[in-house]
């Protein structure tokens, strides 16, 4: 039987590509009844190298069926990110037999010029498939955008804009996003820019997009950033920014502006592994969905955490959503409903109304581990210093733990203990921690456990953290612990989850 999928630290229900390196998800788009996923790739090592990218469909998003290698480096360069559209009126002329083509738009990373500290390593180029994305044929007059003179020039996020019937491509430029607008998908041209003087400028502007969102009748365009480095909890990280899109360009929305000027941003995620998320293009009308995924891992340690066939795994897939909140709209995330169809009927463990005050093991009663499950729980503190935690563990008293620090008024996650923390320096110097926004008296935690990873949905999604650990041990016990105060749990539900390999 074949070994891989079952090694130490592979996570159970969470794509991750059965050998080598990835890193950014890319060219996510819906065709035909499937979700493909596309990624930084590099097949021979387990470290970054030359990008191709690597390909997995799903007809749900929760599992996963591998295909071979989309894109392949060539003497343009490494296929660096970028994104993937179904060309329905094909404006690019490159479908055959009146099917539209999926074309993929991304980054050539030339290494020579790079070498040469040249300014012009990056440009963009397209490829099409005419077979569902099985074969791909790249562009004969690549690249469709040549350098501009800006040495980081990269992560094309297309899409279609019904309104003013264009293709508009958002761009990742060192320090700002640019947009550019094109009919037919191969001659661009420049339409606006955004971002020098806002939100975090700590690192490079990295993968871009633009979307729209709706919350009743108003509809706001949101535009990602992702950054290297600059997360508040240290290394790469995804802000966003809330505003409206005029068919050339974004344009932040005044009341956003205290949130992200001088420096300040809204981040997708506090957590230090989530980063490079981008959404799904081309996901039907009638679901209406903004889905979200990104890479797992942080460009501090990316290189160096303690797997060895392979090397990291995407985030859940989640959907966004636009919520107006005291200080203006912002944007939650909560894993896809889809999720649901990985979580065990028959393992579920459950707790109402229970006041805990100290550790409450609950190892035992659940009947099944924690390693892979889903938790959620709703609870109120009871004093304003009140510390709850929800711990997992192993036999060598190594733990992982997350909660929320009334006394702070923050949530927390503790990987400090968590096993093999020594791989790099920057891995778990401190508990990472961000505020609580919401003012809710009752604060609910959805959390995803995955063997090496948890991702945590505070407050509905209003406050996500997601990180890795790598126990020695896989955890096997669960516990709760209230401290400085007690908590009152209103439901505390535990759920097995299935793996997929
Ligand atoms: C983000 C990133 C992108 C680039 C890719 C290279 O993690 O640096 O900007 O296209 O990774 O693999």
């Amino acid at each position: 039987p074949s070994k891989v999928y079952k090694e130490q630290h592979r996570p159970l229900y969470h794509f991750s590509p059965s050998i080598g390196w990835m890193n950014d998800p890319n060219g996510m788009v819906y065709y035909k009844g499937e979700y493909h996923l596309f990624y930084q790739h590099y097949p021979n090592d387990n470290v970054w190298g030359p990008m191709h990218w690597g390909h997995t469909v799903s007809k749900d998003l929760v599992n996963w069926k591998n295909l071979p290698i989309a894109l392949y480096p060539d003497s343009l360069g490494y296929i660096f990110s970028g994104s993937a559209v179904i060309d329905w009126k094909n404006t690019s002329g490159l479908g055959i037999n009146n099917k539209p083509p999926m074309v993929a738009i991304f980054t050539y990373h030339n290494m020579e010029a790079e070498k040469a500290q040249r300014s012009d390593v990056e440009s963009q180029g397209i490829a099409f498939s005419n077979d569902n994305g099985r074969t791909w044929i790249k562009y004969a007059k690549n690249p469709v955008i040549k350098n501009n003179g800006s040495r980081d020039f990269r992560d094309p996020k297309v899409f279609w804009d019904e309104k003013h019937q264009q293709w508009v491509m958002a761009l990742a430029v060192q320090n700002h996003h640019e947009f550019w607008v094109s009919k037919n998908l191969k001659e661009w041209s420049n339409s606006g820019s955004f971002g020098k003087e806002w939100g975090n400028h700590s690192g490079v502007w990295e993968c871009a997009d633009l979307f729209p969102l709706k919350e009743g009748d108003v509809t706001k365009w949101v535009l990602i950033v992702n950054i290297n480095p600059g997360l508040p909890n240290g290394g790469s990280g995804t802000q966003y920014f809330v505003g409206d899109f005029d068919g050339k360009t974004f344009i932040l929305d005044e009341d956003q502006k205290p949130f992200v000027k001088n420096g300040h941003a809204l981040w997708l995620d506090y957590g230090r592994d989530n980063y490079a998320g981008v959404t799904w293009s081309d996901i039907p009308k009638e679901d209406g969905r903004r889905i979200l995924i990104g890479w797992m891992s942080n460009w501090d340690y990316a290189n160096q955490v303690p797997t060895s066939a392979w090397r990291s795994a995407c985030t859940l897939p989640r959907e966004l959503t636009l919520k107006k909140t005291k200080n203006g709209y912002r944007v939650f995330a909560n894993p896809v409903k889809e999720v649901g169809l990985l979580k065990d009927k028959s393992q579920v463990f459950t707790l109402k109304n229970q006041v805990v005050d100290g550790t409450k093991d609950l190892s035992s009663a659940l009947k099944f581990s924690p390693k892979t499950s889903a938790l959620n729980v709703t609870f109120e503190v009871t004093e304003a210093k009140t510390k709850f935690e929800i711990i997992m563990e192993n036999s060598r008293g190594e733990f992982y733990a997350l909660g929320y620090d009334a006394k702070k008024n923050e949530f927390f996650s503790d990987r400090t203990q968590s096993g093999k923390v020594n791989f790099s320096a920057k891995f778990a110097k401190n508990i990472h921690v961000t505020p609580r926004t919401s003012t809710d008296k009752t604060i609910s935690l959805n959390i995803y456990f995955d063997v090496a990873s948890a991702e945590m949905f505070a407050d509905k999604g209003e406050t996500v953290m997601t990180e890795i650990f790598f126990p020695n041990e896989d955890f096997s016990k669960l516990k709760i612990k209230s401290s400085n105060g007690s908590v009152k749990i209103k439901e505390l539900k535990v759920q097995a989850i299935k793996g997929i390999w």
